[in-house]
């Protein structure tokens, strides 16, 4: 794929100021450069930043989206032709553009003229044309691109999914069948501890096996949650976090502050999984290895988004620096937060501490 980048001497933009100042040659930038164009697999452009009327567009154009290049130069051609969602958008960059004369970039959608619609990724430059300015741009057809993608993140979805649906199994099983039978076992044990008090020194030795079996059934329930929070699903995200935050301070004297304001019950499912998912893997970072004993979970909604920091003032690290070689944590949350449709930043600098915030639907 071509990527194309400009700046304020790059030739290109030379033989269009050459071309401006002859500009009799209908649009045409000098013929040397002409080639250059041509040979681009892209969509070179100028446009009128008083109107933003195209007044070049390339040959290229053409084969890329359908439309003969008289029609380009109609009035407004490229914003009715614009993604209604990123008309904006792009209007917005163009006026930056014109505005602090530096290079921009930004993707978006246009209309082909069969229907299709088409992803570029456009570089975009305003210049001087004597006492006018005008926007250059490159347009590079990024649409397979954007179609593999989106089918990335859609194969991440159901991986997780499948992922999901798996530990939910597993949690069943132990939850359902290993830790009954457990029980059942020390019962067994405590009433065989009774009829043997007699047995000097056996009763004693059965009571140790009552209380290991007794560990291990807490233990098999304690991975069962974790595996599958059954808590999300019958109370709640908040009753479930709180749950989460309970476990580690019982399990490693952690003291988790935990803050909620606004957050509705139900919300979606997905959501709701993704947000405990992120929370419990970077609290259990936390308690790894920040250092410190002590942490913030903050959870809100606000305007249908669902906000999630989890933050520490531990030990922090080099985020450049960490390979994700073997390690799942970070990586994981970023791809379920991305599965789900949300966004995550993780900010961490040796000695300042780790923040991750996530923003969702909710
Ligand atoms: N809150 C934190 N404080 C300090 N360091 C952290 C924190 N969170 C993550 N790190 C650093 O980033 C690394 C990567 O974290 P990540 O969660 O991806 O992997 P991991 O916790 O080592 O292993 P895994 O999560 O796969 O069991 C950690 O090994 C640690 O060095
Ligand atoms: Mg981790």
């Amino acid at each position: 794929m071509l990527t194309t980048t400009m700046s304020s001497s790059t030739p290109t933009q030379e033989s269009f100021e050459a071309y401006s100042r002859g500009r009799s040659a209908a649009c045409q930038p000098q013929p040397h450069y002409q080639d250059l164009v041509h040979v681009l697999d892209a969509i070179v452009w100028r446009a009128d930043t008083a109107t933003l009327q195209i007044t070049y567009v390339s040959e290229r154009a053409k084969t890329i989206l359908g439309y003969p290049l008289s029609q380009w130069r109609q009035p407004h051609f490229q914003e009715t032709h614009l993604h209604p969602e990123d008309r904006l958008k792009v209007l917005a960059c163009y006026r930056e553009a014109i505005r602090d004369g530096e290079n921009h970039r930004l993707d978006y959608r246009m209309t082909a003229a069969d229907g299709r619609e088409v992803w570029f990724h456009d570089c975009i430059h305003a210049i001087k044309v004597g006492t006018r300015k005008e926007l250059i741009g490159v347009m590079v057809d990024i649409t397979d691109r954007k179609a593999a993608e989106a089918c990335l993140i859609e194969m991440t979805g159901r991986l997780i999914r499948a992922q999901e649906e798996e530990r939910s199994r597993i949690a069943r099983e132990l939850h359902d069948d290993f830790n009954q039978r457990l029980a059942l076992l020390a019962i067994g044990l405590q009433r065989l501890e009774h009829t043997i008090q007699s047995e000097i020194g056996v009763a004693a030795q059965v009571s140790d096996l009552y209380h290991m079996t007794q560990e291990i059934a807490s233990d098999v329930h304690r991975l069962s949650h974790q595996l599958h929070p059954a808590k999300l699903q019958h109370l709640g995200l908040v009753p479930a976090i709180k749950g989460l935050c309970r476990e580690l301070s019982e399990q490693y004297g952690a003291e988790i502050d935990f803050v909620h304001r606004n957050v509705p019950n139900p919300i979606t499912q997905e959501s709701a999984l993704c947000i405990f998912r992120v929370a419990q893997e970077a609290l259990s970072n936390t308690v790894k290895h920040s250092g410190v004993k002590n942490g913030k979970l903050e959870l809100f909604v606000d305007r249908g988004v669902l906000h999630l920091c989890v933050s520490d003032s531990g030990a922090g690290f080099d985020l450049q620096a960490i390979s994700a070689k073997g390690r799942l944590g970070l990586v994981s949350m970023q791809e379920r937060v991305r599965a789900a449709g949300g966004t995550i930043s993780v900010e961490s600098r040796p000695s300042t501490g780790t923040r991750i915030s996530v923003h969702l639907a909710a």
